[in-house]
């Protein structure tokens, strides 16, 4: 039995791995990345602006027609990740030779939007339209996007994108969006406000990049429900769930009390996925430590994923496993 087969068959949820074609080169990686524990992937990076679109509307689909493929070939489906972002954006985005206006930037950004959800119509079922566009304050993130065109950019990207395909569900997507504060609060009053406008806003990614020993799962159900409540789906987008004071990235180094919470932790989160009906599917940020962005950017700590770097089940897998086949 597996994670994404059970979760698939008890509740039709998803549970999906990020992964890109260079971690994929990785055979015994490559074997679990295909089996049965996932249905779903996301590209962790080859999606991204500066990937698909390195130079005024050149468009660069090689690695992601990849990554689509070997998803297609192992049953999985996509989540599109991500048409709008401050990060990673290409050189010429970045720093252009003259200075971007509402007028020059518009365009543009209707093109990226257009041109990707076209190319992938029909292979990518969901898009993160607009990544973390808020400020932990519940202000919305100085970024050029906002400066020059504020939330109409939001707008005129779900439009656009539901334009190209009817029928994909659309994201807006962050961090810290788990649990209830100024950043959730003011994201569903805005979410709430895209829908009364009947913009085609379908779902919210809550990234749930969690700490161990800080997750709650009565918190992070009220903190769902808010965007649920407004009749969104959700989906857990960016699951890890980290040491906050780590001793590196090897789960062998931590005390048997440390592992057990990590599992503890695991196991609140999937259920708390699973106890909410619109709650769709939870998503691994690449499903081992191996090749985890943690230890990259937290220095020290790591040791954030259900598989450790040896590619072994931990405890947090036993954990996930059972949280869904107790339901
Ligand atoms: O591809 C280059 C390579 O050519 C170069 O030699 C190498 C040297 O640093 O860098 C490589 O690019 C790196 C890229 O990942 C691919 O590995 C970038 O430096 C590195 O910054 C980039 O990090 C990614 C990060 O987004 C960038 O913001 C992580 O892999 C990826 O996991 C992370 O994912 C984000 C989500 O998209 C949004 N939410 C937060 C999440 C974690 O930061």
């Amino acid at each position: 039995d597996s994670l994404g087969g059970k979760m698939a068959l008890l509740q039709r949820k998803w549970l999906g791995h990020a992964t890109e074609t260079y971690t994929l080169e990785d055979a015994p990686y490559a074997a679990i990345a295909g089996g049965n524990d996932f249905n779903r992937i996301t590209a962790e990076n080859s999606m991204k602006w500066e990937t698909i679109e390195p130079a005024p509307g050149v468009f660069d689909f090689t690695l992601s027609d990849a990554l689509v493929a070997w998803a297609e070939a192992h049953d999985q489906a996509v989540r599109g990740h991500t048409l709008v972002w401050h990060s990673q954006l290409p050189n010429w985005i970045n720093n252009p030779a003259v200075p971007w206006t509402a007028e020059t930037l518009k365009p543009v950004l209707e093109n990226h939007v257009r041109t990707v959800v076209r190319h992938f119509k029909g292979k990518i079922d969901m898009w993160d339209v607009v990544n973390e566009m808020f400020n932990e304050d519940g202000t919305y993130r100085d970024t050029l996007f906002q400066r020059l065109f504020g939330t109409d950019y939001v707008k005129w990207a779900l439009t656009w994108a539901h334009e190209e395909d009817p029928d994909a569900l659309l994201f807006i997507n962050d961090y810290n969006f788990e649990y209830r504060g100024a950043k959730v609060d003011s994201a569903a009053l805005f979410f709430k406000s895209l829908i009364d406008e009947k913009y085609p806003l379908g779902a919210v990614g809550a990234q749930a990049h969690l700490i161990v020993g800080q997750v709650s799962e009565a918190g992070i159900t009220a903190g769902l429900k808010h965007f649920t409540d407004l009749g969104l789906l959700l989906y857990l987008t960016e699951v890890d769930i980290r040491y906050e004071i780590g001793r590196g990235n090897d789960i062998a180094d931590y005390t048997p009390s440390q592992v057990a919470q990590q599992a503890k932790d695991y196991y609140s989160l999937t259920k708390a996925c699973l106890a909410l009906q619109n709650c769709i599917g939870l998503t691994l940020w690449q499903y081992t430590d191996k090749y985890s962005w943690i230890p990259g950017v937290w220095d020290g700590t790591g040791a954030a994923l259900p598989w450790d770097v040896r590619l072994n089940k931990k405890p947090a897998y036993t954990a996930m496993y059972e949280a869904i086949v107790g339901e």
